[in-house]
C-alpha cells in the first residue's frame, strides 16, 4: 500500500496541491464528509483513471446542516477512512477542523439559483448554499483538474456542475453512478443509523424506484403513476415520504410525463424512523 499524506490545514493542503500541479501531474479531488463506503471509493478509483493523483477531502461541513439535523451525531471515523483511502490508491487526505475552514469573521457564501430551490433545497433550507460554499472553497484552494461526485446526490451533482461552469473555476465535474448494496439499497454514510428493522424498511426507496422503472419500460409514462409506484412501496414499509418527484434530468423542473428521447429522473426522499434517506434513478432505465 502506498503511503498517504494527511493534510490538516488549508495552507498545507494548498501547498501540497500546488506541488502536484507544478510537477505536471493531473489532480483529481473527491470531496466527502467521511464515514467512507464503496460509493465514495468508486469515486477515488475513477479519479485515478482520470488523473495522476487523487486527493480526498473529509470534512463534516457544518454550513450544510440545518439546526435540527444530524451534524453532532454524523458518523466520524478518520482513522478508518484514511486506511480506506490508502487502500483505494488516494495520495492524500485533507481533513481540516471546522475552525480552519470557517474562522471567526467568515462571511462569504455561494448560492446557486433555481437548481437549488426544489426537491432537497425546498426541504432543507440553506443546505445547498452550504454545499456550494464548501465545494467552491475546495476548488479555489486546491485547484483540481477534475472533481468527482456521485449521482446518489443527484441534485447536488447538478448544483456543483452549474457552479463550476458559472464561476469558470476550470474544474471538470464528473458524475458517477450510485453504488448499491447487493439488495439494492443505495450506499450512504447515514445507513449506519439504521437498526435491523429500519434497514429492511429502507429498501422500500430503491424498490419503489425500480418498480417505477419497470412500469415505465412497460409503457407507463405519466408522472402520477410512476410516483405512485414509489409511494406504494414506502406506504407498505411504513416509511414517511418527504418527496417523490419526476423531473427533467438537467433542469430538475417537474415533469408531467416521460417523453421519448428526453432524459428524466425520478427522485425520492423519505424518513425511515428518524433517518432521512434519498435515492434516485434515470427514467427510462440506462441502456434502454
Ligand atoms: P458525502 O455524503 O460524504 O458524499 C461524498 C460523495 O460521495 C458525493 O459526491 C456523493 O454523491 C458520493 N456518494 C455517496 N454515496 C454514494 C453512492 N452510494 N454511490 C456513489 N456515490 C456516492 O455529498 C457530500 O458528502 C457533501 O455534500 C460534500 C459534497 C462533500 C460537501 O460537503
Amino acid at each position: 500500500m502506498a503511503t498517504l499524506t494527511v493534510l490538516k490545514t488549508p495552507r498545507e493542503a494548498a501547498a501540497w496541491a500546488k506541488r502536484v500541479r507544478r510537477a505536471g501531474q493531473r489532480l483529481a479531488l473527491v470531496p466527502t464528509m467521511g464515514a467512507l463506503h464503496e460509493g465514495h471509493l468508486s469515486l477515488v478509483r475513477e479519479g485515478l483513471r482520470r488523473a495522476d493523483v487523487v486527493l480526498v477531502s473529509i470534512f463534516v461541513n457544518p454550513t450544510q446542516f440545518g439546526p435540527t439535523e444530524d451534524l453532532a451525531r454524523y458518523p466520524r471515523d478518520l482513522e478508518g477512512d484514511v486506511a480506506k483511502c490508502a487502500e483505494a490508491g488516494a495520495a492524500a487526505v485533507y481533513a481540516p477542523e471546522p475552525g480552519m475552514v470557517y474562522p471567526p469573521g467568515y462571511q462569504t457564501y455561494v448560492e446557486v439559483g433555481e437548481l437549488s430551490q426544489g426537491l432537497c433545497g425546498a426541504r432543507r433550507p440553506g443546505h445547498f448554499r452550504g454545499v456550494a460554499t464548501v465545494v467552491t472553497k475546495l476548488f479555489a484552494l486546491l485547484r483540481p483538474h477534475v472533481a468527482l461526485f456521485g449521482e446518489k446526490d443527484y441534485q447536488q451533482l447538478q448544483v456543483i456542475t452549474a457552479l463550476a461552469q458559472d464561476l469558470e473555476l476550470g474544474v471538470e465535474v464528473v458524475g458517477m453512478p450510485t453504488v448499491r448494496e447487493p439488495d439494492g439499497l443505495a450506499m450512504s454514510s447515514r445507513n449506519r443509523y439504521l437498526g435491523a428493522e429500519d434497514r429492511r424498511r429502507a429498501l422500500s426507496l430503491s424498490q419503489g424506484l425500480f418498480d417505477a422503472q419497470a412500469q415505465e419500460a412497460r409503457g407507463v409514462r405519466d408522472a402520477e403513476s410512476l410516483r405512485k409506484a414509489v409511494r406504494d412501496r414506502l406506504d407498505a414499509a411504513n416509511v414517511k415520504e418527504d418527496y417523490v418527484e419526476l423531473v427533467d434530468a438537467r433542469t430538475l423542473k417537474p415533469l408531467e410525463r416521460v417523453e421519448t428521447g428526453h432524459a428524466a429522473r425520478l427522485l425520492v426522499a423519505a424518513f425511515v424512523g428518524a433517518t432521512r434517506l434519498i435515492d434516485n434513478v434515470p427514467v427510462p432505465r440506462e441502456g434502454t
